[in-house]
């Protein structure tokens, strides 16, 4: 069925912030994959959560609490429902995609990776996705490949199978580039990476917020995201973990909530999720991220990714015609996900980002946290526009007016 189209002036309305002035100008904010914008609605819920239901949730038997602790394990369903988790134990409040890769990095990796085992990444990785790893790597004794990027940004699919003959015992790699924008086909790489006795890691960090994602499908082992670049607070996040996996896993953090009993010998831990979930929770960040999960639900996540596939689709025509523009990534909108990372001539990104900001157009210029990938592509830094369910192609005009503004100051 084809997705409806979503209703832009209707839902720039819901997000106040879009009304401000940057010196002078209208903003036009093009940097989501960093975070997004929050609707009227996140911000209500949080505040309504505030004024009628606050109390620390499973903490106490009154009103509060019970109302509180319903808000709190009423949202984990909804939120573990939004990337197809059926299992309540399955979903684990963290404070966003690192934590959560972090999480994966001490409580399953410790324990179960050894001595010259493998661990494969992508050469497309967020910092994130690569740090977690080197850290467990040097711990262990383990070593680290990555898979390499064909000429147009695709995973070089040949290097990666050479990879999982080699049994690695962890594969990590990113549902879709913060860089280059590559959608990677998760569902196959899972498949294989399972096959050669690999547990598998997936980055949904600016996949989970632009398209529908359901983690039986794709059949991962595990998957981190961030409530902030999906509409929702700062501080939240997800990581959703096969049951097998988690049961056999240690706590990464401890302390209050995450035990059944504690002695002065010892303790035992709490049943899942709450086992990984030490102390008072962000219940304010889970109410919010709830709040922006009802928001991307109502208006259809295959919407939200055909709208972006769209302006990706103008704004990718619109910069091969402009002079001296160099893109990252496959030329394919629909290979890609809602983020152009760009060079102009030999303009430094950070002169590119002052200019277009004097214009009112937020855009993120640097290693962008992927500093390896920068290295293969022989650049340090890029400029980057990224997109969401607000923005619209007078957006992406004011984007290149702006960069000719920068081609006339350079001279280019
Ligand atoms: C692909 C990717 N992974 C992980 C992260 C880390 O997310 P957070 O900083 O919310 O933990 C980011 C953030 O930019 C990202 O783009």
């Amino acid at each position: 069925m084809k997705s409806q189209p979503l209703e832009i002036e209707r839902i720039r309305a819901d997000f106040p912030i879009l009304k401000k002035r940057v010196h002078g100008k209208k903003l036009v904010y093009l940097d989501n994959a960093a975070t997004t914008q929050k609707p009227r609605s996140v911000v209500e819920a949080i505040g309504n959560y505030y004024t009628k239901h606050n109390a620390n949730p499973h903490r106490g038997v009154h009103q509060l609490s019970i109302e509180a602790t319903e808000v709190f394990d009423g949202s984990r369903k909804k939120i573990g429902a939004f990337v197809g988790a059926t299992d309540y134990d399955e979903v684990i409040f963290t404070a966003g995609a690192t934590e959560s890769l972090n999480l994966v990095r001490y409580g399953w990796g410790s324990p179960n990776v050894a001595e010259d085992d493998l661990i494969v990444l992508t050469m497309m990785e967020h910092h994130s996705n690569i740090v977690p790893w080197q850290l467990l790597a040097a711990e262990k004794g383990a070593r680290i490949e990555f898979v390499r990027l064909t000429g147009n940004g695709r995973l070089d699919m040949e290097h990666f199978e050479e990879l999982m003959e080699q049994s690695p015992a962890l594969v990590a790699f990113t549902q879709c580039s913060n860089v280059l924008g590559t959608i990677n086909d998760t569902k196959e790489l899972c498949a294989r990476a399972r096959q050669a006795g690999a547990t598998t890691v997936v980055d949904a960090a600016q996949s989970v917020p632009h398209m529908a994602v359901d983690v039986k499908e794709m059949g991962c082992d595990f998957l981190a995201f961030s409530g902030h670049k999906m509409l929702g607070p700062m501080g939240i996040g997800i990581l959703y973990g096969r049951k097998e996996k988690l049961q056999e896993m240690q706590p990464f953090k401890s302390g209050g909530d995450m035990i059944k009993e504690v002695h002065t010998t010892g303790a035992r831990w709490n049943d899942l999720p709450y086992k990984f979930e030490a102390g008072t929770q962000n219940v304010e960040g889970v109410v919010g991220l709830s709040a922006a999960v009802d928001y991307l639900q109502a208006l259809g996540m295959d919407s939200v990714r055909e709208h972006e596939r769209e302006l990706v689709s103008y704004a990718l025509g619109r910069m091969n015609d402009a002079p001296g523009v160099t893109i990252y990534g496959p030329q394919d909108p629909s290979e890609r996900g809602g983020v152009i990372s760009f060079n102009l001539g030999d303009i430094h990104p950070h002169d590119i980002a002052s200019i277009l900001d004097e214009e009112g157009v937020a855009v993120r210029s640097g290693h962008h946290c992927a500093q390896p990938l920068m290295e293969s592509l022989g650049i340090p830094a890029a400029t980057r526009a990224s997109f969401y369910v607000y923005n619209t192609r007078e957006e992406v005009d004011a984007l290149m007016d702006a960069l000719a503004k920068a081609r006339r100051i350079f001279c280019i």
